[in-house]
């Protein structure tokens, strides 16, 4: 069921890029959750496109309609359904895909599996579109986190290797947590920022791309959230995460540098704990130990390839006739997934975390 993910919480998503509207189903949602729909608005609205130079010129108005499971604005038991509908599409700007497939887009791969059913449009269903019923599902997660004292936040961690300051593994505050996604472009260091939107604006006059690291921060968690082994926290924020087009890696806490380290200097040596939640005096771990959470803030990050989508020539493989042929890709994309992806990553994990603490 490549399309549905969670065990107690259970998110469906469908719909394709050109399609009248994406879309999604949240099974699970405890009853009597009050959900702040202009607040979920808001939420979609970040990863939202065609507000600056940084992003495609695509307009994407993002507006959800729910189609059952509130009731006088509070979740009634039934799944939450809802509707975004699709515009500003141009499926033309697709056409040659079928015939020259973009390196490193699913065209080639999909065509392989479908044949002439694939729906190329936009990238039909293999699109960062339905990255908008996922924070549609993720603004609701966060509410209901929220009122259990769950905290989610993220920012643009790098950017074509220029580097944001990180979130305190130790000592991170709800306060810092939330901060930088209040920002149109969200960053802790301004200055950094001023230098990421450089670069992405430098690699967009070249006709090419960048990628870049999304950190992420859930604090509030108590100690024993998460199940061992194949439904470990880790592994389930790692599959949602995962699942975001263009995601190429994850790591947690002090990441693949703790390779590196010896046993003493990795290990996160315990102090003494606060209410129900184990305190250590460093998180090398991220927070989560035998795929259950510690109580130490849950710090991961993501790496973002660079949009496959550039109007630089590239060579390809002509389908129909065999030949390596130049490819420049026309359209609009965005020079950089990562600012727009920053919603996301908060939606995957609120919605992991969510789902995990109902089946606690
Ligand atoms: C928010 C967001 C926006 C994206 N925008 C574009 C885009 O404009 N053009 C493009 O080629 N890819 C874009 N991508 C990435 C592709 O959807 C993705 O690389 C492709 O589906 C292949 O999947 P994979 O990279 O995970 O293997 C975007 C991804 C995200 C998360």
């Amino acid at each position: 069921m490549s399309f549905s993910v969670g065990e107690h919480l259970k998110l469906t998503l469908f719909g394709q890029s050109h399609a009248p509207a994406v879309g999604g189903i949240i099974d699970g949602l405890p009853a009597g959750e009050l959900i702040d729909l202009n607040g979920a608005q808001s939420f979609l609205d970040r990863r939202s496109p065609g507000k600056s130079p940084l992003s495609t010129a695509r307009k994407e108005f993002d507006i959800s309609q729910i189609l059952s499971g509130l009731t006088d604005g509070k979740t009634c038991g039934a799944p939450l359904a809802f509707v975004i509908s699709n515009g500003d599409t141009r499926p033309g700007d697709y056409d040659k895909f079928r015939v020259q497939p973009r390196p490193s887009h699913a065209d080639f791969p999909a065509l392989l599996k479908y044949g002439d059913a694939h729906d190329m449009r936009g990238g039909g269903f293999f699109s960062a579109r339905l990255t908008a019923p996922l924070c549609f599902a993720g603004a609701v997660a966060m509410q209901i986190l929220a009122r259990r004292g769950v905290t989610v936040g993220a920012h643009i961690a790098a950017i074509a290797g220029v580097d944001d300051d990180h979130f305190d593994l130790v000592n991170l505050t709800k306060e810092q947590a939330e901060t930088p996604s209040q920002h149109d472009f969200p960053v802790i260091n301004p200055t950094q920022g001023n230098a990421m939107k450089s670069a992405i604006l430098t690699a967009k006059t070249d006709g090419d791309s960048v990628g870049g690291v999304i950190e992420c921060a859930v604090l509030g968690l108590p100690t024993g959230i998460g199940s061992p082994i194949f439904d470990g926290l880790e592994s389930a924020i790692a599959k949602l995460v995962l699942s975001i087009p263009a995601v190429k890696g994850i790591e947690f806490g002090a990441g693949f540098t703790i390779a590196g380290m010896r046993g003493s200097e990795a290990n996160d040596v315990y102090s003494a704990p606060k209410g129900n939640k184990l305190r250590s005096k460093s998180n090398h771990n991220g927070g989560i130990l035998g795929g259950l959470s510690t109580g130490m803030p849950i710090i991961f990050r993501a790496a973002f390839k660079p949009t496959p989508s550039i109007a630089k020539a590239q060579e390809t493989w002509n389908i129909t006739n065999g030949q390596i042929e130049s490819l420049v890709v026309s359209g609009r994309h965005d020079p950089c997934v990562v600012p727009r992806a920053v919603p996301c990553v908060e939606a995957a994990a609120a919605i992991a975390v969510l789902d995990a603490m109902l089946c606690a």
